[in-house]
């Protein structure tokens, strides 16, 4: 089977590009399930219900979230009541939401979760998210596992890789937005890449105008935060190939696709 996971798909150039490429890579790919990682989708800060609905009406599977989980406050009405949508397992297990689901596909249980890194991110409430992977498997029955390792630091974002090599299907990072090129299936059989990247503007500083996060460095300014919304876009992804009959993960390839816009 084949599952596309779409990187961080920030704000209004976000979903354009999404749109804009889903369909025709479902059909000459043939994919099965699709993943996306949406804790950018509403101005860039978190995703409300709107825009969940919006993902499911495009036959998203599971969503996956992450530091900004909680950002669109409007999420607690609905994170509680649905079955596929997935903030970080290692915060604190009194928050809002699941770190993980399981989601049937003819017959085939697949196991989404997400685990944050404890490195470069601001949160002193987060666990161990390499302890957090035994916990899952232990306590989480499924015929595939696949992670979604929300980190700053490619340090830790690779030692987790290793980690998690030969336990599980794959480890695809999110958050920073830029993607790297290391997409690999390591030694025990793991598929494994450092950041998928952002399907979102092409111009900004990862989604937000240019000129405020410059602004900010070169003169200490507290401009606020703005999407950058004009301009190409684009769409990072990747595709897994997991064999139906063993569960063992067949090939990982990296997807980067440039929207212009008209001018
Ligand atoms: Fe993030
Ligand atoms: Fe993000």
């Amino acid at each position: 089977m084949n599952i596309l996971i779409v990187g961080d798909i920030y704000s209004k150039l976000g979903r354009a590009s999404f749109e804009a490429n889903l369909n025709k890579i479902k059909q000459e790919r043939n994919i099965n399930f699709v993943i996306v990682n949406g804790e950018n989708t509403s101005h860039g800060k978190g995703l409300n219900e709107n825009h969940y609905k919006w993902y499911m009406e495009h036959g998203v599977n599971v969503i996956t979230l992450g530091n900004h989980s909680y950002h669109n406050r409007s999420i607690f009405r609905f994170i509680d009541s649905v079955n596929n949508l997935v903030r970080p397992y290692n915060l604190p297990s009194t928050c809002a939401g699941k770190g993980y689901c399981v989601i049937n596909y003819n017959n085939i249980k697949i196991c989404v979760f997400q685990l944050m890194g404890q490195v470069f991110m601001n949160n002193d409430t987060l666990s161990s998210p390499f302890a957090c992977l035994d916990e899952i498997l232990e306590n989480v029955k499924a015929d595939i596992y696949l992670c979604d390792f929300h980190g700053e630091a490619t340090s830790e974002k690779v030692a987790f890789g290793y980690y998690a090599d030969s336990k599980i299907n794959a480890v695809f990072g999110t958050h920073t937005h830029v993607p790297t090129c290391d997409e690999r299936i390591l030694k025990g059989g793991t598929a494994y890449i450092t950041d998928i990247g952002m399907t979102g503007p092409l111009d900004g500083v990862i989604g937000t105008k240019a000129s405020i996060i410059v602004d900010r460095f070169v003169n200490k300014s507290q401009n606020v935060f703005e999407p950058e919304d004009t301009g190409d876009s684009q769409f990072n992804a990747i595709i897994l190939e997991i064999d139906e009959k063993t569960f063992k993960t067949v090939s990982i390839e990296r997807i980067n696709i440039v929207d212009k816009r008209k001018k």
